[in-house]
C-alpha cells in the first residue's frame, strides 16, 4: 500500500518506525504467559463458533498485528485468508521473516497447541485435523498488508481479531472510540470479532522508548462495544494491582457478533 497512512488530527504519533519488535516478543511472549494462554484459547474458541457452516471456511483480518502470531495461529483452523494488517515497518518486515523461516519458535508451538487444545474439547467430531507444526499453513494463507486501522475497508471480512492495538496506540480517549469503530466496521454484518484488551494500563515501554495507551477497565469496554454489536461476551483475565510485564497488569478479552 502506496497511499498515505491515517491517523487523527491532533495525535501525538507514538515512534511506530523505530519500534522494536524483536524485543517486544522476547518481553512479553518471550517466557509464555498463563494469561495468554487464555486469551489464545478463547480466541480459537470465539473463532471456531464463527463458523457456523463446517466446511465454509472464513476470511479474517487481525488488526495491528504486530510481533505476535497468537490471533492468526488462532484463527488459522478456521480461516481460508487470514490478512494482517500492520502499520509499523519494522513489525511488517518481522512478521514476514517470522511465518515465512521455518521453524517455528518454540514459543509459537506453544500457543499453537493452546488452539489445539480449543479445537479437541467438544466431542461434536467436527474439529478439524490439526497438523503438528503450522508454520506452512500460516505461510500459505496469511498476507500481510501494510495499513492502518483508521484506514481498513468496510465490511470486508467475515471475522476480526485484534489484539492490544485500539488502546495501545494513543491516549486519547477519543481516538481509542474511533480505531475501535473502524476495527468493528470492517466485518459484515453479522461477523465474529474476538479482541483483547489492556486493563488500567497507562502505556508501556519497548527499548527503552514510550509508547501510549488509554486506561480502561472492563465495565469502559462493554459500554465502548455494547450497543454496537448483537451479542458481547467479556472475560476478565488475570487482573493484579501490580505490573507483569510493562504496562500490562491483566487482559480483557472480548467476543461478539456485528449487528446484522
Ligand atoms: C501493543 S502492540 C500489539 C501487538 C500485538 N497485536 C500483540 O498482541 O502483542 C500495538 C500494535 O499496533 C500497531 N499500530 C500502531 N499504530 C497503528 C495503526 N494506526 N493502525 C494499525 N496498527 C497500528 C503497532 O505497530 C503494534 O504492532
Amino acid at each position: 500500500m502506496s497511499h498515505a497512512l491515517k491517523t487523527l488530527p491532533g495525535t501525538d504519533e507514538a515512534p511506530w518506525q523505530e519500534f522494536d519488535p524483536e524485543a517486544y516478543f522476547q518481553h512479553y511472549y518471550g517466557e509464555p504467559h498463563p494469561d495468554d494462554d487464555t486469551l489464545t484459547y478463547l480466541a480459537a474458541r470465539a473463532l471456531r463458533a464463527a463458523q457456523t457452516n463446517p466446511g465454509r471456511d472464513l476470511d479474517i483480518i487481525d488488526v495491528g498485528t504486530g510481533p505476535s502470531l497468537i490471533p492468526l495461529l488462532a484463527a488459522l483452523p478456521v480461516a481460508t485468508r487470514l490478512t494482517a494488517w500492520e502499520y509499523a515497518a519494522p513489525n511488517l518486515r518481522w512478521l514476514h521473516n517470522e511465518i515465512t523461516s521455518p521453524p517455528l519458535r518454540p514459543q509459537w508451538q506453544h500457543f499453537w497447541r493452546q488452539v489445539k487444545a480449543a479445537h479437541s474439547s467438544d466431542s461434536d467430531g467436527m474439529s478439524p485435523l490439526l497438523p503438528h507444526d503450522p508454520l506452512p499453513l500460516l505461510t500459505q494463507r496469511v498476507r500481510i498488508v501494510r495499513g492502518s486501522i483508521f484506514d481498513l475497508p468496510r465490511h470486508a471480512y467475515d471475522a476480526a481479531t485484534m489484539f492490544f492495538c485500539a488502546e495501545s496506540i494513543t491516549s486519547c480517549p477519543a481516538e481509542f472510540e474511533s480505531a475501535l469503530g473502524a476495527f468493528l466496521a470492517t466485518v459484515r454484518p453479522g461477523g465474529i470479532i474476538a479482541a483483547a484488551f489492556l486493563a488500567g494500563s497507562s502505556g508501556y515501554a519497548v527499548s527503552g522508548r514510550r509508547y501510549p495507551a488509554v486506561k480502561l477497565d472492563a465495565k469502559q469496554i462493554q459500554n465502548a462495544l455494547k450497543s454496537r454489536l448483537a451479542t458481547i461476551a467479556i472475560t476478565p483475565i488475570g487482573i493484579s494491582p501490580k505490573e507483569v510485564r510493562s504496562g500490562y497488569t491483566g487482559a480483557i478479552f472480548v467476543s461478539g457478533k456485528t449487528r446484522a
